[in-house]
């Protein structure tokens, strides 16, 4: 297999490297930073496959430079950087990394959930800010979580994940919203329902699609106003799905209880952005699936991934 070339463009793990290095004619960006176009471009330009990260851009107006390239596997379960069209019309594979980060993604949703309904953002800022005078027994309150509705947006595998967490922990309620029938819906007893629906009936709104045409300013003010004033908004999936401007104005005006993002748009997120200023979020940098054994699994099995290509391709 050596005659491929394989570039990736992030440093990963040294197993995964030392993996492609064996198997490829290998190089890789030697850094934990993003690679510029520019040198993508240069770097990658006789490649046969790609090792992507999520936030590189593989547009047309990249992958043109790109003549021999036969398959990508980007690091991610989603693969919206990566234009489908363009890779249907030329026969370029695509391959992604699911089911090994559900469990590290779920978790952070849930993280999210816990943090902005106990108010922990605004809570320790309190402390920052001189505001601890006394013990409040009407202070920070959140609600109780048992037996409330939770709306999932894509009952796939990390939306499922992150229900059977809250129904174990708070015996929630499901129902959720999908294209199709989700295989999930048996063992979760969870119904199908309208997106409309779902934001009039749900406690908590926790988004697990994938970004498309379809998903793409999904969550806009239209959305946003049928939602209950307690509603708790969590978005672990891409920030597109949501309007940021209309959720600023749902937070800033009670519209709706709180909300938790590790995901925005743009990433990354500009620290003048008016979501900033709430006290009612919580807000990481993308990093769901950033628990150590979980990118581990994800580097093999995106290095894998081409060498499984390149075996049945040889
Ligand atoms: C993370 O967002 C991923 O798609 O893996
Ligand atoms: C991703 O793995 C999903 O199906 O939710």
């Amino acid at each position: 297999m050596n005659k491929f070339k394989v570039f990736c463009t992030r440093k990963l793990h040294s197993k995964a490297l030392d993996l492609l290095s064996e198997s490829f004619d290998f190089s890789f960006w030697d850094n934990y930073d993003k690679i510029p176009k520019a040198d993508l471009i240069s770097q990658a330009s006789d490649c046969d496959g790609i090792l992507s990260m999520l936030e590189d851009d593989l547009s047309e107006d990249t992958l043109k430079n790109f003549p021999n390239l036969k398959v990508i596997s980007n690091y991610a379960v989603g693969v919206n950087n990566i234009d489908h069209d363009y890779c249907k019309k030329m026969g370029i594979q695509i391959g992604n990394t699911p089911d090994v980060l559900s469990d590290a993604t779920a978790d952070l949703a849930l993280a999210l959930l816990l943090s902005v309904n106990r108010k922990l953002p605004a809570s320790f800022q309190s402390i920052k800010n001189g505001e601890w005078k006394a013990w409040s027994p009407i202070g920070f309150l959140g609600q109780d979580l048992r037996g409330k509705t939770l709306g999932i947006v894509g009952l796939g595998r990390i939306g499922a994940c992150f229900a059977h967490k809250c129904q174990k922990l708070y015996g929630n309620k499901i129902i959720y919203y999908n294209r199709n029938k989700s295989k999930y819906e048996q063992e979760l007893e969870a119904k199908k329902v309208s997106l409309e629906e779902l934001c009039k009936q749900s406690d908590i709104i926790s988004l697990h699609c994938p970004l498309n045409s379809e998903s793409e300013n999904l969550f806009d003010k239209k959305l946003f106003d049928m939602m209950r004033p307690n509603c708790i908004f969590i978005n672990t999936a891409r920030g597109q799905i949501h309007n940021e401007k209309d959720l600023y104005e749902a937070l800033k005006n009670n519209k709706i209880c709180a909300a938790g993002l590790d995901v925005t748009n743009p990433e990354p997120m500009s620290p003048d952005a008016p979501l900033l200023e709430l006290s009612n979020i919580a807000i990481t940098p993308h990093i769901g699936s950033a628990v150590d054994k979980t990118r581990e699994e994800m580097a093999m099995i995106a290095a894998n991934n081409l060498i499984k290509y390149f075996t049945a391709n040889n």
